[in-house]
């Protein structure tokens, strides 16, 4: 059955919040679904013109932190409001240090975040690509020094319900369950 016409259903769509600063060192944060790991060391991300485009336009730097269970309130909000008319970071009730690596915040309330050095970014195509110079992840989401998504509850966008999902169980190991059939 043919269905939705344009509107593809490609999952996952993550959600990225990707923090800059202004010319003023004011935070700001925006949530982005359209977004990949485009090389080792690299992140892609689809943008329309922005504040946080503005921002990084003017520092060369943006942090992506991601969406989580505990942070489905914040995040929804910062992709419903712009930093063009308020403070997000104030409202939503963030706190906020500066990378010790890029020109961009770290907001303290998500347990994963990027930080990262715009690489390229064309704004007649929308295409920004940042290279991920550092990391920084809570101990909390951690399990042998590796992130755990199981202790992370990272959420992903749900075009079809504009819902949030939590990532869920595992059902396989990658590079050893198809050796079955070989
Ligand atoms: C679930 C969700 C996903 C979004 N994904 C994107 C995206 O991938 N690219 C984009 O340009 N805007 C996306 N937005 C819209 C921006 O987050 C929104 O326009 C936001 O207000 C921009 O904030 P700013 O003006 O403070 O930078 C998304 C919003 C939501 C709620």
């Amino acid at each position: 059955m043919e269905f939705s016409g344009k509107k593809s259903i490609i999952t996952p769509e993550c959600v990225l919040i990707i923090g800059t600063y202004d010319e003023n060192g004011v935070p700001n944060a925006m949530n982005a679904a359209w977004g990949m790991q485009s090389d080792e060391g690299e992140i892609t991300i689809m943008l329309s013109k922005h504040k946080t485009t503005e921002n990084f336009e003017k520092t060369g730097a943006f942090t992506v932190a991601f969406g989580t269970a505990d942070t489905v309130l914040i995040s929804d909000y910062f992709g419903v409001e712009s930093g063009k008319n308020v403070n997000k970071i104030e409202k939503a009730g963030c706190h906020t240090h500066k990378s010790a690596h890029v020109d961009a915040p770290i907001i303290e309330e998500y347990p994963l975040t990027l930080e990262c050095r715009v690489r390229n970014w064309d704004p007649s195509s929308g295409y920004l690509i940042g290279e991920i110079v550092a990391s920084q992840a809570d101990e909390s989401i951690l399990t042998d020094g590796k992130v755990d998504l199981g202790k992370l509850r990272p959420i992903i966008f749900d075009p079809s319900f504009n819902a949030y999902r939590v990532v869920g169980e595992v059902v396989g190991k990658a590079f050893s369950d198809g050796l079955k059939l070989k």
